[in-house]
């Protein structure tokens, strides 16, 4: 198989590997591999286009230009690069990051990763000063730095699509406060809840997702840049400039683990991994609401498609999909622990493989997000329904126990009291709010008149009136604090 064609299975769709016409005139093969000093015969055709990375590093190209003009910046101000080389380093990497933003930057695959295809057009362009950017680095710490510096903005973007997903379920939350729906356990009527209650646990789970986020920023926002292969430099650089530039907390301790830890990509694709839990709980939850047998809620058109063949449908696809996209996410995070599972320190080729799972994560994260904070807002609630249905699964069965309870009757009495009650009504047809006052008295004297005032839906939730409680009074001091919470983030 000729070489190109041997190409063209790894690239067939990309844009890359047009170094045959590139401005910068790079040389192909074994003249143009920046580490090919020692090496007398070119590298393998199907090997070069396998061991590249370009096709989707070239994505971490801001990160690595800001990289290099933070260690520059550094090496300048040590003495061991001048400041006139600093300058032409400097002036040539923005004008590549222009070229790069306009989509007319040469990515070569024989050029390997995005490092040396930088590193390579910055020396055609501004001659021997490019060739001193590499002094006192590696590829090993400036990849780990890129995607640390890479993931942190990904985290903070993230971080505020949760915020905007949580401020969509205070704003559905707040107008029902007071609106009845079974809460369940097994998936069969347990008790009366409110919807904004159930709301309010969504954001509840949100605001633990943000937390574990940002605590995975906090710790991963430490520079490996200066350890450079694996040991560090016999340079005299200043790494605690270099961080402070690039905004990180502080270097990293130990040259060794600097280049090889990615503890951080794997606790974030686990961080992931939890939010997508989430929303596929919250999916799940709201396919079964829109369901014709349960009828709580109405998705907007907008989040649903139709069938080809059946009419009278309307899917709720956008739910099912994120549900379905959960599977992936998990995947990428087992991908990432079996990757570094073995790895003998510092820096091996495998590390390459941390990027796609991570990308993907993150894309598909951030889909996700964006969509559930567009839909919630679109959701219109079914009242009548909500009610009916907890009106139907003697989901006050609880209240009444609870009220014999406080009446004197030890609480296994009183269940055993409400679950013959329970299969009256069943005999019946009835909910135990619609006996009559002598059929329930028939089991136990102690029911009075009042015990009506329990058996009502409202009576129930309004009697969980304590923090954490469905009560509506609770519900709204809740979504209170939620907002201030918010708001002070
Ligand atoms: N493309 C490589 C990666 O993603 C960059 C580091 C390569 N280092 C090396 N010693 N081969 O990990």
């Amino acid at each position: 198989m000729a070489a190109a064609e041997m190409q063209g299975i790894f690239y067939a769709n990309s844009v890359i590997c047009h170094c045959f016409d590139s401005p910068y005139s790079i040389k192909l093969m074994s003249d143009n591999r920046l580490w090919a000093g020692r090496f007398n015969e070119p590298t393998d055709a199907f090997v070069e286009a396998f061991t590249a990375s370009v096709e989707f590093d070239q994505r971490l190209a801001p990160q690595d230009i800001a990289g290099s003009i933070a260690h520059a910046t550094m090496l300048a101000a040590q003495g061991i690069i001048s400041g006139e080389e600093k300058r032409s380093i400097i002036d040539g990497l923005n004008v590549i990051k222009g070229k790069i933003e306009a989509g007319s930057f040469p990515w070569s695959v024989a050029l390997e990763d995005v490092h040396m295809n930088i590193e390579a057009a910055l020396t055609d362009a501004i001659g021997i000063a490019g060739k001193k950017l590499h002094t006192g680095r590696s590829r090993n710490d400036q990849v780990a730095t890129d995607i640390r510096l890479w993931l942190r903005d990904e985290i903070d973007h993230l971080s505020s699509e949760i915020a905007r997903l949580q401020q969509a379920l205070l704003k559905i939350a707040a107008p029902e406060a007071d609106t009845i729906m079974p809460g369940f356990t097994h998936l069969q009527t347990a008790q009366p809840i409110t919807f904004g209650h159930h709301m309010m646990a969504w954001f509840e789970m949100l605001s633990r997702d943000a937390s574990r986020l940002a605590d995975c920023r906090k710790r991963m926002n430490i520079m490996p840049l200066g350890a450079a292969a694996l040991a560090g430099t016999t340079y005299p650089i200043d790494r605690d400039l270099t961080a402070e530039l690039l905004g990180f907390d502080a270097p990293a301790e130990n040259s060794l683990d600097a280049v090889s830890d990615r503890d951080f990509a794997i606790e974030f694709t686990s961080a992931a991994s939890i939010v997508m839990m989430h929303l596929s709980r919250f999916s799940e939850e709201l396919i079964i609401w829109s369901s014709a047998q349960f009828a709580f809620i109405e998705l907007s058109d907008s989040f649903c498609t139709g069938s080809s063949i059946m009419p009278q449908k309307k899917n709720p696809d956008v739910p099912e999909l994120i549900r379905g996209k959960s599977g992936r996410i998990f995947g990428h995070l087992m991908a990432l622990l079996t990757l570094m599972k073995s790895q003998p320190l510092a820096y091996n080729k495998d590390n390459q493989e941390d990027k796609e799972p991570l990308f993907d994560t993150v894309d598909n994260l951030k889909g996700c997000l964006k969509i559930f904070a567009d839909m919630i807002p679109a959701i219109s609630c079914r009242h009548d329904n909500m009610r009916a249905a907890a009106m139907r699964g003697f989901a006050t069965a609880t209240d009444l126990a609870d009220y014999l309870v406080v009446k004197g009757i030890p609480f296994r009495d009183a269940h055993e009291v409400v679950g013959k009650a329970v299969a009256l009504c069943v005999g019946k047809g009835c909910d135990l709010s619609e006996l009559e006052l002598p059929e329930l008295q028939q089991f136990s004297e102690v029911i009075d008149e009042d015990v009506f005032d329990v058996l009502t839906l409202e009576g129930s939730v309004a009697a969980r009136n304590h923090i954490g409680g469905t009560a509506p009074q609770q519900v709204r001091a809740a979504i209170q604090r939620a907002q201030e919470k918010l708001d002070s983030a």
